[in-house]
């Protein structure tokens, strides 16, 4: 048997709904501005629509003809989601279906890291040699799950979905190099989606009080993840990290002292779409050259658990 030693991120694919909700469509909803959202959030409009398992599915669809890895090479999809249509069947059976592709399947929830949880999980099977290659999906429909009499929350939230091809390599001089995760389970009051009387009554969230945990948390994520890979942060190309809020993304660039600028951001169009955000960004740096294949590149997940999840790699 060949044992892999790494795992190798090949390609990266999306999908957005079609339409459009905008900062002045919130203006005609609700007392607010698109002036306050704006400086508040960095948020101009976000995409809203469609299934969990179609966004899903596009993404994955997307991340596979870019891979030039074989349908039938494909031993697992990993759907990281809070969001699904359905508890059951789980959406990553879903687009295991309709991709054709006769693998394994199972979905991952933690929340918005889930997708950066999920690249972690598929990277420890791919080098245990338990698989050879697998998609990887970050998706949700959060607007599904938002109260939008909430002012404070609604308007953050947008649909997405993106998608990874993983792919097990001993190489050695492409792939994940590190990561960190952790969890604080003891703010359920800060950031929650709670069922009651068997209902998704919507997020509810202390913005104020997870703006900074979140900041700190993030940071000392990335920081760690940084440190076991042996690197320092003037060698990264590009920190692809959960689109929450941009000055949530300032804060944290600021607290490493990196460049504003290395933190890509799409939050801006995409607003905040959880679990689908790190792979929305990478793919954005993908398609405008600022993150080229032998680039390292830093994957950082951070939201409701508390939860986080920070990936070195070298993308490609
Ligand atoms: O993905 C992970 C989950 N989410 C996050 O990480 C979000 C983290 N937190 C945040 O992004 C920010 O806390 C928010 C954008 C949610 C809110 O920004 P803030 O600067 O913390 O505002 P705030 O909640 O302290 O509210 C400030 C004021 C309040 O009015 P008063 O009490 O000062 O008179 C709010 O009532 O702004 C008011 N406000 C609004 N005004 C206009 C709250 N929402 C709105 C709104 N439009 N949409």
């Amino acid at each position: 048997m060949t044992v892999s030693i790494g795992s190798r991120l090949v390609s990266v694919g999306t999908a957005l709904p079609d339409d459009v909700l905008s900062n002045a469509d919130f203006e005609r909803m609700m007392d607010t501005s698109d002036e306050w959202i704006l400086s508040r959030t960095g948020i101009k409009e976000r995409r809203v629509g469609g299934t969990t398992t179609g966004l899903a599915t596009d993404a994955a669809r997307a991340a596979l003809e870019r891979s030039g890895v074989a349908p039938d090479a494909i031993d697992l999809v990993v759907v990281a989601t809070q969001t699904p249509d359905d508890l059951c069947p789980s959406t990553a059976a879903g687009v295991q279906h309709a991709l054709g592709l006769t693998c394994g399947a199972f979905d991952l929830n933690a929340a918005c890291a889930g997708f950066s949880y999920a690249v972690v999980t598929v990277h420890a099977m791919l080098r245990s040699g338990a698989i050879g290659a697998a998609i990887v999906v970050g998706v949700d429909r959060m607007t599904a799950a938002t109260n939008y009499e909430d002012r404070g929350t609604a308007i953050l939230f947008g649909d997405g979905a993106g998608a990874v091809v993983m792919v097990a390599d001993d190489d050695g001089d492409r792939g994940v190099v590190a990561w960190d995760m952790g969890t604080d389970g003891a703010h359920p009051d800060i950031l929650s989606s709670p069922i009651k009387d068997g209902r998704i009554t919507g997020v509810e969230m202390d913005g104020k009080a997870l703006f900074k945990l979140m900041v700190r948390y993030a940071a000392d994520s990335a920081r760690a993840a940084v440190a076991k890979a042996g690197v320092g942060f003037d060698d990264l190309s590009a920190v692809l990290a959960h689109q929450a809020n941009q000055r949530i993304l300032d804060a944290v660039a600021d607290r490493l002292d990196v460049p504003r600028e290395k933190f890509v951001s799409v939050i801006a169009s995409t607003g905040n779409t959880s679990a689908a955000s790190v792979p929305l960004a990478l793919e954005a740096a993908v398609l405008d050259g600022r993150v080229a294949p032998g680039d390292l590149v830093l994957l950082a997940g951070f939201g409701g658990g508390l939860s986080w999840a920070c990936t070195v790699a070298v993308w490609g």
